[in-house]
């Protein structure tokens, strides 16, 4: 098996850098006890991008991470960056990762960690258990879909257009790897969508039926995303893969992620190219930046998810989840997941503290 990876850190924005920072620690320890060799670069993107370059995603950012074994994201954008033109935000910099990449297939796990149960704004007996994982379609829809923009009508009034759009081959490769997902879960796929007014998802819908006769062992269900948005809440333990258009993904991941306790917690792949990437589903939290208060964990989890899927390494990931575990269960929080009784920790002090636990689960 390969030892030497090189691997892009690309921090961003906001608490991107700080939480990037954690994930190196976990990176090193990694390093170490499993004597591998691990090239870390570091490369600006977003609005930190945009501040180095004129353009969010640098030339040699694209280089960078396209010439990496996998790409670690910390978070993009801030208020410094919402006036200038939409080609040049800092969003624009992970949209064009994604695509360049070909970034098709983002996995967003929810699961709760049993010491954070009652950090969850739902009751115990909603949450307690729960380990869900969310499939959301990243290179199409709406996101991407022309035409798209805002113009002028003859009355000088303005009109603003986007597209949703899905070809049949966009939405067959998802669903499977939906379907696949699910066959080393507990083989049941909802597939979300609003088939009964948009007619993209009315095809989504089908197609999905279609991948589904080529996986006897795993259950397919369809719900409207209106529906889905409510079940989350109400039932939540029902689903097992959910997979969805790239908007649909995006709203019902944020969701997901409070079941948890909070956004910090959550980690991310984005698989379907040669290099894939990792990231943490939050934002740049402009208003927590450089207060050490930011969680690193979700970003820490995302660096077992990158061993898990780039490395074929099952085991660190493992290990990071049980390291989190037990420094939650020892009482460390940050204040995003801050409890009566717990003892509220920085950044920094939360990212040593896994780091310790890690060492100690390799040795
Ligand atoms: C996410 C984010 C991004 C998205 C933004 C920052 C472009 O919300 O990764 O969920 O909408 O995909
Ligand atoms: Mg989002």
């Amino acid at each position: 098996m390969k030892n030497d990876y090189r691997i892009a850190l690309l921090p961003g924005d906001g608490i991107g850098p700080e939480v990037v920072g954690e994930a190196k620690k976990i990176l090193q320890v990694l390093e170490s006890g499993m004597g591998l060799k691990l090239t870390l670069e570091t490369a600006p993107v977003g609005g930190s991008g945009y501040e180095a370059t004129g353009h969010p995603l640098p030339e040699d950012t694209l280089k960078t991470a396209m010439n990496a074994d996998a790409i670690l994201l910390g978070a993009v954008g801030g208020p410094k960056w919402e006036k200038i033109d939409f080609s040049l935000r800092p969003e624009r910099a992970l949209l064009g990762l994604r695509s360049e990449l070909k970034l098709f297939a983002n996995l967003r796990p929810a699961k709760i960690f049993s010491a954070l149960v009652d950090a969850s704004t739902l009751k115990r007996e909603v949450v307690e258990g729960l380990d869900l994982m969310v499939v959301r379609e990243l290179t199409g829809g709406i996101y991407f879909g022309k035409p798209r923009g805002i113009e002028t009508l003859p009355d000088g009034t303005r009109r603003g257009v986007n597209t949703l759009v899905y070809t049949e081959a966009e939405i067959e490769r998802i669903v499977k790897v939906a379907f696949e997902t699910a066959l080393k879960r507990n083989k049941k796929v909802t597939s979300v969508d609003k088939a009964n007014v948009l007619e993209a998802t009315g095809l989504w819908r089908e197609i999905a039926e279609q991948v589904a006769k080529g996986y006897p062992d795993v259950t397919l269900e369809h719900i409207y995303v209106d529906n889905c948005a409510m079940q989350l809440v109400r039932a939540p333990k029902q689903f097992d893969v959910l997979v969805t258009t790239n908007m649909f993904g995006d709203i019902l991941s944020d969701q997901a992620s409070m079941l948890t306790g909070s956004i910090g917690m959550l980690p991310s792949a984005s698989l379907g190219g040669k290099t894939a990437m990792y990231e943490p589903i939050h934002g740049s939290a402009p208003d927590i930046a450089g207060k050490d208060l930011a969680n690193p964990l979700a970003t820490i989890l995302s660096v077992g998810m990158m061993f898990k899927h780039s490395f074929d390494r099952e085991e660190p990931n493992l290990w990071i989840e049980n390291a989190v575990e037990s420094v939650l269960a020892q009482g460390l929080r940050t204040r995003d997941i801050m409890s009566k009784g717990m003892k509220e920790v920085g950044t920094v002090e939360m990212g040593d503290s896994v780091a310790r636990e890690l060492e100690k689960l390799i040795q």
